[in-house]
């Protein structure tokens, strides 16, 4: 997020347009938590993860009081036009307060999740999928060692993108997620294959969010139904969220951040900036959300062919 805020900072200037940084999310809005930015403001940024405007769920934000003190301080302090960054929550807000108050708003897409319509990646993603296959690669050594099946929980939310891109990466058994099916009949039925072709040890990746619970739930019943192998969870958690963002997310992120106030500047207001297929696209914010972004058909094959 970092290096879209330095992105959508350094264009404004390029452009010769004012910009105020918004602390704390939808909250720093109603609260009027403004600071004027400038190039300097944005220097040594890159590198971090996080966000140094800080974030926040805002439960008042939903409020017709919020949103309009969230209005009236833009109005206030001359804020013609807003950049939100951040997923589904992010723009829902966006959506409704930009339709209600006739305000330009656009989105850079930037989640971990990868799970918005109208861009192949978010910001974050990539950095968090190597963050996964690094750990998945660390557990590894003592799953071969120790002769043992592990359960590696990875976030996603109610999404298998994290999931599917890091147990291909990483190697895994199997790897369940949330847009699929997986009986613990048919885990049972691939670890005894898997077995049955002398392997000693497995890694599976569970996505959060699936229909088959988590990783623990998911290794507590293949324990008792399948006690072959020592079994072992680890829960990724939050180390997914942080640490140097990858080269690819600092690219993609400095692309959005200048592809938004560019945008803005073609009048592409609701909408959120994209790269589909290396080129810069606007999706209304709407579809941003609402429309299903479906998991890669062809990483699911791959996955299939070479988990076994
Ligand atoms: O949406 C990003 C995400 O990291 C999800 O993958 C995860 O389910 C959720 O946020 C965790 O949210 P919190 O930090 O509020 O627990």
């Amino acid at each position: 997020m970092n290096a879209a805020i330095r992105a959508v900072v350094r264009a404004c200037i390029y452009y010769e347009k004012e910009v105020v940084g918004i602390y704390n999310g939808y909250g720093g809005l109603i609260t009027g938590d403004f600071k004027n930015l400038g190039a300097r403001s944005v220097a040594n940024i890159i590198q971090l993860g996080g966000t140094i405007l800080k974030s926040a769920r805002s439960e008042k934000f939903k409020t017709p009081e919020g949103q309009q003190q969230a209005y009236d301080n833009i109005i206030q302090d001359g804020i013609d036009a807003l950049v939100a960054i951040g997923g589904d929550g992010t723009f829902t807000g966006a959506a409704e307060f930009g339709k209600k108050f006739k305000i330009s708003i656009i989105g850079i897409p930037g989640t971990i999740d990868n799970d918005l319509y109208g861009t192949d990646n978010t910001i974050g993603f990539d950095t968090a999928t190597n963050t996964a296959v690094n750990a998945i690669d660390m557990i590894r050594d003592t799953a071969l060692s120790h002769n043992r099946l592990f359960f590696i929980e990875v976030m996603g939310r109610d999404a298998g993108f994290i999931a599917i891109r890091s147990g291909i990466a990483g190697g895994a058994a199997a790897t369940i997620i949330p847009e699929e099916e997986m009986s613990t009949q048919q885990l049972i039925q691939k670890l005894k294959q898997g077995a049955t072709n002398k392997k000693t040890s497995s890694l599976v990746v569970v996505a959060e969010g699936g229909k088959s619970g988590s990783a623990m739930e998911i290794a507590e019943q293949i324990n008792k139904d399948f006690p072959d192998y020592e079994t072992k969870v680890t829960i990724l958690g939050h180390i997914q969220r942080g640490g140097r963002p990858s080269c690819y997310d600092r690219l993609l992120a400095s692309r959005m951040g200048v592809g938004a106030v560019e945008g803005l500047l073609k009048g592409k207001k609701g909408t959120m900036v994209g790269i589909v297929n290396n080129e810069v696209v606007y999706t209304p914010l709407e579809d941003a959300i609402t429309i299903e972004k479906n998991i890669d058909t062809e990483a699911l094959r791959i996955n299939k062919i070479l988990s076994i």
